[in-house]
């Protein structure tokens, strides 16, 4: 099947500011939103830029791993490599179609490089908004509000070292 019949679905944990991370981690920890993202991914693949990958450190199971670099010679266990946007996606399919307890939708991991290359084409953003503001060189592209439609938000009160934050849907009308 094509990988256009295939929702492109973006799962992202962004600041106020758009900040998603410092190119090597998360900036804060939300245990909350490790479980969300788990269960919005469980049974998918998952396409991810190098980076991202590095600061997981793993391949993530239960799903894919497709990891997009230009480096030719990166090959860690576990995970696929793509070096070009089209190819994650046609990985991603063929591993959709591979088995039929696999779910039908592509996931776009992040970070902010890998956002802005399937941004055009992503169908709904999975967005955690945390009530932060901090500094950070990796963010999540800015998203025109007339092209996207918001679905009402769970809001989590801060808590101890977690801070407030809110988890909404946003589909592209
Ligand atoms: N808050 C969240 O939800 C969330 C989610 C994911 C990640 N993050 C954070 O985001 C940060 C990483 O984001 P980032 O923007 O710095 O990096 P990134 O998007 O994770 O990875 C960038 C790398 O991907 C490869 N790449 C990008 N476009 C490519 C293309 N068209 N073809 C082939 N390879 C391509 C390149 O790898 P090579 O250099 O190897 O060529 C590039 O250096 C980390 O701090 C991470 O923790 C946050």
């Amino acid at each position: 099947m094509p990988h256009e019949n295939y929702p492109l679905v973006a799962v992202v944990a962004m600041a106020r500011n758009r900040v998603i991370g410092d190119g090597e981690k998360l900036l804060w920890h939300l245990p909350g939103d490790l479980k969300r993202v788990k269960m919005m991914t469980m049974g998918r693949p998952m396409i991810m830029g190098r980076r991202t990958y590095e600061s997981i450190g793993r391949p993530l199971p239960g799903r894919a791993n497709i990891v997009l670099t230009s480096r030719r010679d990166y090959r860690p266990d576990g995970v696929m490599i793509a070096h070009d946007p089209e190819t994650a996606l046609a990985m991603a399919a063929e591993w959709i179609s591979g088995k039929n307890d696999r779910i039908g939708e592509i996931i776009i991991f992040g970070g902010g490089e890998i956002y802005r290359a399937f941004l055009d084409r992503t169908d709904r953003v999975e967005l955690t908004e945390v009530d932060l503001a901090p500094e950070g060189s990796a963010t999540f592209p800015g998203l025109e509000d007339d092209q996207w439609q918001s679905e009402e938000a769970e809001v989590i009160a801060a808590s101890g070292d977690a801070p407030g934050h809110a988890f909404l849907t946003l589909n592209r009308r």
